[in-house]
């Protein structure tokens, strides 16, 4: 800021702050002037206005809160380019610096502990109580956003408690997930197969692979649909549908793991207009430590879904 405008808004700040103080004695009654019953003069509706001096707590309250206004400019930037006198923070006190201090705080203190985690395999931290717990919270507030607060995750953002996975479920695969981010790329198909097509496949993805039932009196050729889904879309989900971890292409031979919905409208917009997931890299924000954490607590979570699968 210039001199000029820095000169400018402290003059401003200060002169009210000066003109206050002279507003409130120059209006105030003498002390010694007690309750009278002596009124202004005027009456609005017969309603009157006692000529009384200020309550002393009203009149003290007032001065209380230039002082503290006078105080709070001395320690904390505020007047132009007056940087504060805050204790402990050379050259002026900022929410910036202030934040950076606590981070630094928590990394020291927490950093050994999280590089304790580091040091053993995600298999392995998944199998510890109190690393559990700090990856609990590490997800409930970098990822719960977008997979939902008891990860079973929702519309266009897969379920991370359950034991289908669309880049593969082992701790590494999920770890280099999370750090590195992923980018599904379902190609549109609408222009390529036709409406038909888009139609045919459709319904063969639902009824002949997914194996759910096709509502009453559709008209879907699943004959053409099986041919277009072994010409287009086997390259990337699978001759039978088992889907290919490597491109994130979600299996096919089950609806369990879709995000974008399994109706047949659903399906023919996804096959249409294609989808692009993208699942935002952590590594940059969280750093490794992190996102080790966070790797054995959404292993932990498939792991207990498949236990209480097997029994
Ligand atoms: C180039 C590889 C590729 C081809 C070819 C391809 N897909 Fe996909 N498909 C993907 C990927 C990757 C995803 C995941 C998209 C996402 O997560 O955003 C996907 C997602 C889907 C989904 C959504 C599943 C869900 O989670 O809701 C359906 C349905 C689907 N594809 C059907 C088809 C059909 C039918 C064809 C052929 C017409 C086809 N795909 C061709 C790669 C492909
Ligand atoms: C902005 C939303 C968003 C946030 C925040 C987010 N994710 Fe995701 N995540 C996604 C989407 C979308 C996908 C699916 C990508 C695709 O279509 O393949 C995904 C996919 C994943 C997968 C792969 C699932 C599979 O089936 O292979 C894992 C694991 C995952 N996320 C973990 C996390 C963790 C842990 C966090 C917290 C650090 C997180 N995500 C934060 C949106 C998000």
């Amino acid at each position: 800021m210039s001199t000029f405008w820095s000169g400018y808004i402290a003059l401003l700040t200060l002169g009210t702050i000066v003109a206050l103080f002279w507003l409130i004695f120059a209006t105030r009654k003498g002390e010694s002037a007690g309750t009278t019953d002596k009124t202004m003069g005027h009456s609005f509706d017969g309603i009157e206005e006692y000529d009384n001096p200020l309550p002393k707590w009203w009149f003290w309250l007032f001065i209380g809160t230039l002082v503290f206004g006078i105080l709070y400019l001395i320690i904390y930037p505020g007047l132009g380019n007056w940087k504060g006198v805050f204790p402990g923070y050379e050259d002026g006190w900022t929410q910036e610096k202030q934040w950076q201090r606590e981070v630094d705080q928590a990394n020291a203190k927490f950093g050994p502990i999280f590089a304790k985690y580091s040091a053993m395999s995600v298999e392995q931290v998944a199998q510890d109580e109190s690393a559990l717990k700090i990856g609990a919270r590490l997800y409930a507030n970098y990822c719960s956003i977008c997979h939902g607060s008891d990860a079973k995750g929702s519309n266009g953002f897969p379920n991370l408690a359950d034991s289908e996975w669309r880049w593969g479920g082992d701790a590494d695969t999920i770890k280099t997930t999370i750090l590195h981010g992923r980018t599904a790329a379902m190609p549109a198909w609408g222009q390529v197969i036709g409406e038909e097509g888009v139609k045919n496949v459709a319904a063969f993805v639902r009824q002949e692979l997914a194996g759910l039932t096709l509502p009453e009196g559709s008209e879907a050729d699943l004959e053409a649909g099986k041919k277009v889904y072994a010409e287009t879309c086997s390259v990337c989900h699978g001759q039978g549908g088992e889907g290919m971890a490597a491109l994130g292409a979600p299996r096919l031979d089950s609806a369990a793991g879709w995000i974008y919905g399994s109706s047949l409208a659903q399906l023919q917009q996804t096959v249409r207009h294609g989808r692009n997931g993208q699942m935002p890299a952590q590594e940059q924000y969280l750093g490794n430590d992190k996102v080790h954490l966070l790797a054995a607590y959404v292993y932990s979570l498939s792991q207990q879904a498949e236990q209480i699968a097997k029994q």
